[in-house]
């Protein structure tokens, strides 16, 4: 069984369960990570619905010219339709978007025009309205316009949402998605709220957008509207695909938390997913705080983070915009993912030898170890206060470990932050011990700072 044409391996894309990101949260969080589409993001599903119906309606015409306005990904699968179908492709692009994003369209035979970013979208130069004058300039074009087409949010209605539904088997409670044209939101939701009207919709919108004042008030503030750097989500103008009435709340999310979230879930997840993801995520994990148990939330991962390996993914780009400070973004969990040793934690009683002691702790190359009894923590050995006691007293060889050892290492949860961590680590205190949320713990040491801090 083989497939006709790229497109046809659109959608039915994986819904993947968050394992790391989620610690200390009851309910389960899925991941549709629709970067395993043709054109790896979403709006694959956009772009072959579009087009089909303009096809249909007689709209584009064999040899016609597809011309959008795109932050990239609709260009992308519009891109791989034309090539599929010989259509020529124009996009005009912000000159906020990656240049990945660029690239990747010319790669795929699509003429790009790049316009400004901060001007209206009424000014000719917005790439809104360059857009719109070349299709009526060019003959036997068709212009998308996937912010007011409806067959946007058709695509999702008819894919995306009978997709969650299966893949849950009808147990989802909370769906999360990101709003930039809104069919993603209001198609999806509105099947999944056909489904079971108790479903709980979620937008995520970003700072400098108004959606959600516009949710909230009903009022367009333009207020809300000034410059931020996430793509693809957040507007400054109400989309027609957009229909509040299937959205029961909105969360904004900063640039900042945005791209954080979106490294964790390529570091701790293998999820190397794009910024709008990090977005997503971060308000999902906000809001899921809140769940319980039998709560199973879907959040919508758009695209790939290929595009975004200049940006988001790039430590430069990233301590530039002061987005990279240690202590946003390395927590006790994080720290642990990166060592490389993934034995269990060593364990020594304290009724062992102390000759025995460091006979195991120079085995197993460590410099501490907590001490146990009965299954708890009762308190801590280190190499260099063996070896003191030792210069003083050889006899003390023949001790037993509950006799020499020091106080326990501190306690600190997946979710204490390095800076803080730091803080706690002295000449005294060679480690902490992490007490997981699967009831067991882990330590981490003071080498094992220094390794991460060090980058
Ligand atoms: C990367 C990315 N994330 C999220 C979205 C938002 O999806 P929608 O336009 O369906 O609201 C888009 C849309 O442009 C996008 O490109």
């Amino acid at each position: 069984m083989w497939h006709q044409n790229i497109l046809e391996t659109l959608g039915n894309t994986p819904l993947v369960k968050l394992n790391n990101v989620t610690q200390g949260l009851k309910c389960t969080v899925l991941g549709k990570v629709e970067y395993f589409n043709p054109g790896n993001s979403v709006k694959d599903r956009i772009a072959v619905e579009m087009i089909n119906e303009a096809e249909r309606l007689g709209k584009l015409k064999p040899g016609g010219t597809i011309i959008e306005g795109t932050s990239g990904n609709t260009g992308f699968g519009l891109a791989l339709v034309a090539v599929v179908r010989g259509y020529r492709c124009i996009c005009t692009i912000t000159d906020k978007q990656s240049q990945e994003k660029i690239d990747i369209l010319r790669s795929l035979g699509a003429e790009v025009i790049v316009c400004p970013t901060n001007v209206e979208p009424e000014d000719p130069q917005s790439y809104y309205s360059v857009a719109k004058r070349l299709a009526t300039e060019i003959p036997n074009s068709f212009y998308p316009n996937q912010y007011d087409n409806l067959a946007n949010r058709q695509a999702h209605y008819r894919t995306t949402g009978p997709e969650i539904w299966e893949q849950t088997e009808g147990k989802i409670t909370h769906y999360v998605a990101g709003m930039g044209t809104c069919g993603t939101i209001t198609g999806t939701s509105t099947y999944l709220k056909e489904k079971n009207p108790n479903i709980v919709t979620i937008g995520v919108d970003t700072y400098g957008s108004l959606f959600q004042k516009l949710h909230e008030t009903g009022e367009i503030d333009m207020n809300e509207v000034y410059p931020y750097a996430t793509e693809g989500i957040g507007e400054d103008f109400v989309p027609q695909n957009l229909d509040l009435k299937v959205v029961d709340r909105i969360i904004k999310v900063t640039d900042k938390d945005a791209a954080i979230m979106t490294r964790k879930l390529a570091r701790l997840e293998g999820l190397f997913v794009g910024w709008s993801c990090g977005s997503a995520m971060h308000a999902a994990l906000e809001y899921a705080r809140s769940l319980g148990p039998k709560d199973v939330m879907v959040v919508i991962l758009p695209d790939h983070g290929t595009r975004y390996l200049a940006k988001v993914y790039n430590d430069q780009w990233m301590k530039d915009r002061g987005y990279l400070d240690a202590g946003a973004l390395v927590t006790a969990q994080e720290i642990l993912h990166r060592k490389q040793q993934s034995a269990p934690l060593l364990q020594l009683d304290a009724s062992e030898l102390v000759a025995r002691a460091i006979e195991i702790m120079r085995k197993n190359d460590i410099s501490q170890v907590p001490v146990y009894q009965n299954g708890e923590i009762v308190g801590s050995l280190s190499e260099s206060a063996v070896l003191n006691r030792l210069l003083d007293d050889p006899s003390v060889k023949e001790a037993r470990v509950g006799d020499i050892m020091a106080d326990p290492f501190p306690f600190v949860l997946p979710t204490t932050r390095i800076d803080v961590i730091s803080k706690m680590i002295s000449k005294e205190v060679p480690a902490v011990i992490v007490q997981k949320t699967d009831g067991t713990q882990d330590i981490i040491t003071k080498s094992d700072l220094i390794s991460v801090l060090a980058g």
